[in-house]
């Protein structure tokens, strides 16, 4: 550990990672504190932080040249697809590849942070209370569930996506999954062989969209359409949307319903395998619950169905433990920070990987750590604070003209225009007020 370090990290997952790599490179001191006790946060099976949203099927969602490093891309020999296990040898060989692990502090967990002027007293739980300039939060955004209230009881197994593991207790069983996010999906299709039957629940539905075009990943085939006829994001997401229906036809001949909203509205739902696994029956979908009724559920649409266990894939709930509202309530600034990063308050509290982007988050956070280190090391000038709160002002805007009204969407980022916004501040030397 570095006594002389004036910034904190917390968390050694992805995000606190590559921030710190960001911050080593400019020649700034700072330490980690991680309250598991190795690095690789939700990509670590079992991690014993008690935290981690990891079940045994997890691949990648990104194909494999969009996810590495600007300096330490993966292994061409991995899939398309790496599996969480992949990925994490991967997260391990960067931290070892920049010297990262010996500025972890392990098995320590941050207990509270309290601005002190302009400074930041840090609690830890093993009693010690530290003190630093800045203090980044990269504690992860996707573990504490968040659960829907529906009427009425349930008698059988109930839990949240965040608990679940394999399919094994759901062989032979009908089990409802509430959803249809990425973690709904990958569920539903991990457990369909094995279950009885499984039902997927949607109130809104999505547009599922394949993993793989004409063979190819489908995150391929945008970017080479963008490069090659030098599209903007939306016209590139015009041709998209026609070769997804070309490709995947119409969903609701799967009897999976058409969504009111845009394709582009949404975060996307990936899987290759919900709609042919739909039309060979293992899955059928039900639109949203009415009421739980002991040993069946009732559905909006009248019908109901007996169950014997029930998933909910219903997302998370950003919150901040170590926070007190005062210093940061998440439900009214999360979405309220500079450049998604810098909290209008106390400029000294930053968070990493606080986004949700369409596109891949964990070069995306390559990229703010960049931007932080640069803004930490004063080569890029942050604006006052009425520069700052009329930038945050202007993406809110923005945010509620391109997606959804909707908790889930508040985070939201498109992976294109916000890295192209951060380099751009990095180029200029100056953070920019748009
Ligand atoms: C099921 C699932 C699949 C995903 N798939 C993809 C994908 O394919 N591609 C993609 O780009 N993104 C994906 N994501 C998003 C993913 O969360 C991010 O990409 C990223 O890896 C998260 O890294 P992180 O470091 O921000 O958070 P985490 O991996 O959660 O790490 C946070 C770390 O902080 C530590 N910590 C928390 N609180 C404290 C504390 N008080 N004191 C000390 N330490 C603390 C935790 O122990 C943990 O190690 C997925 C998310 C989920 C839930
Ligand atoms: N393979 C992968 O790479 C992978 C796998 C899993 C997750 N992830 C990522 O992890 C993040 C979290 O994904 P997630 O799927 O866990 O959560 P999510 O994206 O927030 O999706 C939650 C789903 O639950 C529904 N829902 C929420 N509250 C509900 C309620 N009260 N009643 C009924 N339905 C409700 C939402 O519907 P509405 O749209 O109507 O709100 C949505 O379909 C995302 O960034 C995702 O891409 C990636």
């Amino acid at each position: 550990m570095n006594d002389a370090a004036d910034i904190c990290i917390i968390g050694a997952g992805s995000s606190g990672m590559t921030v710190a790599k960001a911050l080593k490179e400019k020649g700034l001191r700072a330490e980690i504190f991680e309250k598991g006790s190795d690095i690789g946060g939700m990509w670590r099976y079992q991690n014993d932080t008690g935290q981690g949203s990891c079940y045994a099927s997890l691949h990648i969602d990104t194909s494999r040249p969009n996810l590495g490093y600007s300096d330490f891309p993966l292994d061409p020999s991995l899939p398309d697809f790496p599996s969480h296990a992949q990925f994490l040898s991967h997260l391990e060989r960067y931290a070892d590849r920049f010297g990262l692990r010996d500025l972890v502090r392990f098995r320590t967990e941050v207990a509270s942070v309290t601005p002190k002027g302009e400074r930041y007293e840090v609690a830890l739980s093993s009693g010690e209370v530290r003190d630093y300039g800045h203090v980044i939060v990269a504690n992860g955004h996707l573990s504490d569930p968040r659960m829907p209230e529906f009427a009425g009881t349930f008698d059988g197994d109930q839990i949240h996506s965040h608990h679940y593991r394999t399919a094994d207790p759901y062989a032979g069983k009908r089990v409802m999954v509430v959803g249809l996010g990425n973690s709904a999906v990958d569920i539903a299709v991990d457990i369909a062989r094995r279950a009885e039957h499984v039902i997927v629940s949607t109130r809104r539905s999505a547009w599922v969209m394949p993993k793989y075009l004409m063979g190819v990943p489908i995150d391929q085939v945008s970017g080479m359409i963008a490069r090659r006829f030098r599209l903007s994001t939306k016209a590139t997401r015009r041709v998209m949307s026609w070769l997804i229906r070309l490709g995947v036809g119409d969903q609701r001949r799967l009897g999976l319903p058409r969504p009111e909203h845009p394709m582009w509205r949404e975060h996307a739902t990936l899987s290759q395998e919900l709609l042919p696994y739909i039309g060979h029956g293992y899955i059928s979908v039900k639109p949203n619950v009415q009421a739980l009724r002991g040993d069946r559920v009732a559905f909006v649409d009248g019908s109901e169905e007996p169950l014997d266990a029930i998933i909910y894939a219903t997302g998370y709930k950003t919150t901040f433990p170590f926070l007190p509202a005062e210093v940061f309530d998440p439900e009214a600034e999360a979405g309220r920070l500079y450049r998604r990063m810098i909290s209008l308050k106390h400029p000294g509290l930053i968070f990493a990987g606080l986004v949700q982007p369409v596109g891949p988050t964990i070069p995306l956070v390559e990229i703010q750590g960049q931007w932080i280190a640069g803004v930490l090391a004063g080569d890029v000038a942050l604006p006052d604070t009425n520069g700052r709160t009329a930038e945050v002002e202007a993406h809110q805007a923005l945010q509620h003209a391109t997606y959804l009204d909707s908790k889930r969407y508040v985070l939201e980022v498109d992976y294109r225009t916000y890295a192209e916004q951060m380099r751009k501040d990095m180029r200029a030397g100056s953070a920019g007020l748009r």
